[in-house]
């Protein structure tokens, strides 16, 4: 299928940027390949990955950078305000189609597993960046693999600048530093374990009953890779760029840290090592106002969070690790399984060590004032008055909203918005029909805007767990991804803006996702 020529995307509405700028011009062309790979990534075998290789076909040099050596995809560059044309190119032995997670484009634009091409076709993508400043990323988006795809490499992060942020002077060039972090677990023979790797070792699979080792080493196995499709899939192995962690060397100097958490269940609480605190400047969905100081933040699956890194704050040759902490509240499968994760989800490990320089230190400024952002204004919603309410559900060892798993096509009367009103929506995660009453984090990722959170509340039962992740929740800013704990009742304000159609909305994490918890919603006239 071909979409989204020039023409196409003129009667889909896009933006018109200046009267005077002629509306066909492209500024970046890339022509983008999902492919079987193989990379180095530990001593011995290589790994078979899938990963995106970019071509920069027009636009300037900066528009694409290549991956560093690990096996994650290209880094997209683009100002806000360019016009894009990206050509998927499919040379996966299976379908696909990319999402550009976070950003404002028309419905055909985004990604939709509906416009999912076959092997050997091509999608053409071509759209006017119209977000802010900020670090937003791209991955697969095919209904039921999506978990499959990313795991085995697709992604790829997609940053945007804009005049506003260029005038703040923050941190550039390897000073701006992106750190993309996944788990993943290995076999003897290098190779991802992907639930029980359905094409492997067969026989070893064989005969592991309830008990079975759950989201470790051996995964694989009837009832537990099962059940690991889907409460999610937990790696004991910690990436970070498509990489082993490897140390590294920093300058006594300030740093931008782009976070992505882009592991496929895995929920982080990172803070730093001697629990110095992190100067938050960015949410998902850009620059917040003013920076934020926090002992720990939470990233859940999907999302991103900026830091401004002084490592001038650290004596030279020191050694700050960016770490994950333990919290509670996270997917317990031993308690579901009787089994243990090698690494369950809340436990503490290290993501990355810097190594401090030895210079005199630089006296590099972190701004006062980032950004507007404006107070969210939620009488300004249509339904001030009821919030639309969406309950995380289990079924029959299904997920759902509302009870109502994925409708390719379908968007109930619920999930039909107007297109320029303003809305209150809140996604609850009270545990609906949980398997045991188990109640377990989930990341709600909505298509095409950019939302802000009003308010949470938490259920007494949970308030304990909450308590260890509740002041690393950083609400302020604009958000496309917001961690729900469990007990949770999280309300967001949505605007829909410019774009009519088929949208959609799901839990982040890529098991939950594949396995129901994703929904259509519909902006219309
Ligand atoms: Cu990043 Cu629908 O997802
Ligand atoms: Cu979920």
């Amino acid at each position: 299928m071909l979409l989204g020529s020039a023409g196409a995307a003129a009667t889909l509405g896009l933006p018109v940027l200046g009267a005077s700028r002629d509306s066909q011009q492209i500024d970046t062309h890339i022509e983008l390949h999902a492919e079987p790979a193989q990379v180095q990534l530990r001593s011995g075998a290589a790994t078979r990955v899938w990963r995106f290789r970019g071509e920069l076909l027009r636009g300037e040099p900066g528009a694409l950078e290549a991956s560093a050596g690990g096996y994650l995809g290209p880094i997209i560059r683009a100002r806000r305000g360019q016009r894009l044309r990206i050509d998927l190119v499919n040379s996966l032995p299976e379908s696909t189609i990319v999402h550009w997670h976070g950003l404002h484009v028309p419905d055909t634009m985004d990604g939709h597993p509906r416009f999912a091409i076959g092997p050997g076709e091509r999608y053409r993508y071509e759209f006017i960046v119209d977000n802010r400043a900020g670090s937003y990323w791209f991955h697969p988006h095919p209904h039921g693999r999506t978990g499959k795809q990313v795991y085995a490499g697709l992604a790829g992060l997609f940053l945007i600048s804009d005049n506003e942020e260029a005038a703040l002077g923050l941190p550039a060039g390897t000073r701006d530093l992106p750190l993309v972090i996944q788990d993943r677990n290995f076999d003897a023979d290098n190779q991802f374990i992907y639930l029980g790797g359905a094409d492997r070792e067969p026989a070893r699979r064989g005969g592991m009953g309830m008990g079975g080792m759950m989201g470790g080493r051996m995964m694989g196995g009837g009832m537990g890779s099962m059940m690991a499709g889907m409460m999610g899939v937990l790696g004991e192995q910690i990436m970070v760029n498509g990489s082993m962690p490897a140390l590294r060397e920093v300058d006594r100097r300030a740093y931008r840290l782009r976070l992505l958490n882009a592991s496929n269940t895995r929920t982080l609480k990172l803070g730093w090592s001697d629990q110095t605190p992190l100067r938050v400047i960015a949410t998902g969905g850009g620059l917040l106002a003013a920076p934020l100081r926090r002992d720990y933040v939470m990233l859940p699956p999907g999302d991103r969070i900026e830091l401004w890194v002084d490592f001038a704050d650290w004596a030279p040759g020191s050694e700050p690790t960016l770490r994950s902490l333990a919290f509670d509240g996270g997917i317990d499968m031993g308690r579901m399984m009787g089994g243990a994760s090698s690494l369950a989800d809340g436990a503490a490990f290290d993501v990355q060590r810097f190594r401090v320089g030895a210079e005199t230190a630089h006296a590099d400024k972190l701004p006062a004032r980032l950004s507007t952002v404006a107070a969210p204004q939620p009488r300004q919603a249509v339904n001030f008055g009821s919030p639309k309410v969406f309950d995380i559900t289990m079924g029959m060892m299904v997920w759902g909203i509302n009870g109502a798993s994925f409708d390719m096509l379908g968007a109930s009367a619920l999930e039909t918005v107007k297109l320029g009103t303003q809305e209150l929506w809140e996604f609850r995660n009270d545990g609906r029909g949980a398997m045991m009453g188990m109640v377990m984090p989930h990341s709600m990722h909505v298509h095409g805007l950019q939302f802000q959170v009003v308010s949470r509340s938490v259920s007494r039962r949970h308030a304990g767990d909450y308590a260890t992740v509740e002041h690393g929740l950083v609400d302020e800013g604009w958000h496309d991804t917001v961690l729900v704990m469990p007990g949770e009742r999280v309300r967001i304000l949505l605007r829909f803006e410019d774009y009519t159609g088929l949208f959609l909305y799901h839990c982040h994490m890529l098991e939950h996702e594949d396995t129901g918890l994703m929904r259509n919603y519909r902006v219309v006239a």
